[in-house]
């Protein structure tokens, strides 16, 4: 997979430009991550369709190889061969570059029985303990250490099904403990789950190899062991936040766009939000056409929250789009702190925001200039792609590899819908 993206990359965006025409969406990240995951539990062959072309996608699939898994394209499919792993050490370097690794401890710890990390990376969207993942593996008799800044897990008896209740539905440790406790012995009952969708992707795909899970999609997930599991065919789900940013998009350049081969009800949170601000949306099952109306009106609560509230993934765009509406707005951000990194860049922009804690509150103004800015986090990143839309003048996002970490060619999508985006390519 040759993506040829650079650190130094950015996109350069003219503003003022209304978006209109059809797209679809890639395949979620959040869902292909965790799934490549699992694959490691099959022990054999697994092709994936739809997988996005993402950095992130990359980095594990450079992780699996490393362990010793076979990985190739063939027919537009991801074929992924774990029978070769033998390995159950992830590099320190690939942990860094992405903290979704840290799902990984569940499906190592199942297949090899033993699992060696160092303490994951990722986005720097303030502090991301592994408390809750560390503690839900304890109860399920894996012996956790630190060993000179690695954390070794271990499991020479094997894993074994247990009652456990997760203190926050966290997305990555209800992914660990269903992975964790396929293979297990008995059965593992799992509350105050995360409800995600990608969770349900993770479920249906793990089922299809012969696990026996149920419940995801709700807060109570049951998962018995079983003794093993064999490859399978899947598609990934179309990504939720990729097709909730494009809404946000148009929601703010203005004209009319069809996204189609979408699930219209993961989106629906988002929907809501945008008929607040004046945006008009008809929609089927699997398509929507949103319509971008001025004035943009100001939202009075933007609360991120597990889902189904509002995807604290778009929580950077929409504070991108209020800035630009009539009146006053106010987000809070309930599920990461320090996830506000883009302030600083949108107020370069002109944007009026005022920060107390996790409280944003945004006093729109009718028009943001374009500056350079720099993208900190992917989530920034797409925050600032979408206040540049609108802006006047160019607005130049530096370090674009943030953006290439989740969306794939976002500047490609938006060109076909009309935009003036450019990427500038590093020497
Ligand atoms: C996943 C998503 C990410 C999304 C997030 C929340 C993937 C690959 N990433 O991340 O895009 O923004 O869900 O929807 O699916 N926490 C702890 N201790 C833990 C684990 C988490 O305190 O052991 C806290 C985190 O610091 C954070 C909150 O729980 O404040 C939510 O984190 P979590 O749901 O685990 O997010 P991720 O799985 O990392």
């Amino acid at each position: 997979m040759e993506m040829g993206t650079g650190s130094r990359d950015k996109l350069v965006i003219t503003g003022g430009w209304k978006l209109s025409g059809t797209t679809g969406v890639q395949g979620s990240k959040n869902a292909t991550l965790p799934i490549l995951g699992a694959t490691i539990l099959t022990g054999g062959e697994c092709s994936l369709l739809g997988t996005p072309r993402i950095t992130d996608v990359e980095v594990m699939l450079k992780i699996l190889r490393l362990l010793g898994a076979d990985v190739r394209t063939f027919r537009g499919e991801l074929v992924v061969d774990t029978k070769g792993i033998g390995s159950c050490h992830i590099p320190p370097n690939l942990m860094r570059e992405m903290r979704s690794t840290i799902f990984l401890m569940g499906p190592l710890l199942g297949r090899m029985r033993k699992v060696i990390i160092s303490h994951p990376g990722g986005c720097a969207i303030g502090n991301r303990p592994i408390d809750l993942h560390l503690k839900a593996l304890s109860a399920m008799g894996v012996e956790i250490r630190d060993d000179h800044g690695f954390i070794v897990g271990t499991a020479p008896r094997g894993l074994s099904g247990c009652d456990l209740h997760l203190d926050f539905p966290s997305v990555g440790a209800t992914e660990n403990v269903m992975m964790a406790a396929v293979l297990a012995r008995g059965t593992t009952v799992l509350r105050n789950a995360a409800k995600e969708p990608e969770i349900v992707d993770l479920q249906n795909f793990l089922n299809n190899t012969g696990a026996r899970i149920m419940g995801a999609g709700t807060d109570t997930i049951r998962i018995e062991g079983v003794d093993s599991l064999s490859g399978t065919k899947h598609t990934v789900i179309p990504d939720r936040i990729v097709a909730g940013t494009l809404l946000i998009a148009v929601a703010l350049a203005g004209g009319k766009v069809r996204l189609e081969g979408i699930i219209v009800e993961h989106l629906e949170p988002v929907i809501a939000k945008l008929r607040e601000v004046g945006s008009e949306l008809t929609m089927g099952d699997d398509w929507v056409v949103v319509e971008g109306r001025r004035p943009i009106r100001a939202v009075e609560s933007v609360r991120t929250l597990p889902y189904p509230g509002f995807p604290t993934d778009l929580q950077a765009p929409m504070m991108s789009l209020l800035s630009y509406a009539e009146g006053t707005s106010i987000i809070t951000e309930t599920i990461f702190d320090g996830r506000y990194h883009h302030v600083d860049e949108l107020r370069r922009m002109g944007a009026q925001i005022k920060l107390d804690g996790r409280t944003a509150m945004m006093k729109g103004v009718e028009r943001l200039s374009g500056t350079a800015v720099e993208a900190t986090d992917l989530r920034a990143a797409a925050g600032l792609v979408i206040a540049g839309l609108a802006a006047d003048g160019i607005t130049v996002v530096e370090k674009i590899h943030h953006l290439d970490r989740g969306y794939e060619r976002l500047e490609d999508t938006l060109r076909s819908l009309g935009a003036k985006v450019d990427r500038a390519k590093a020497a």
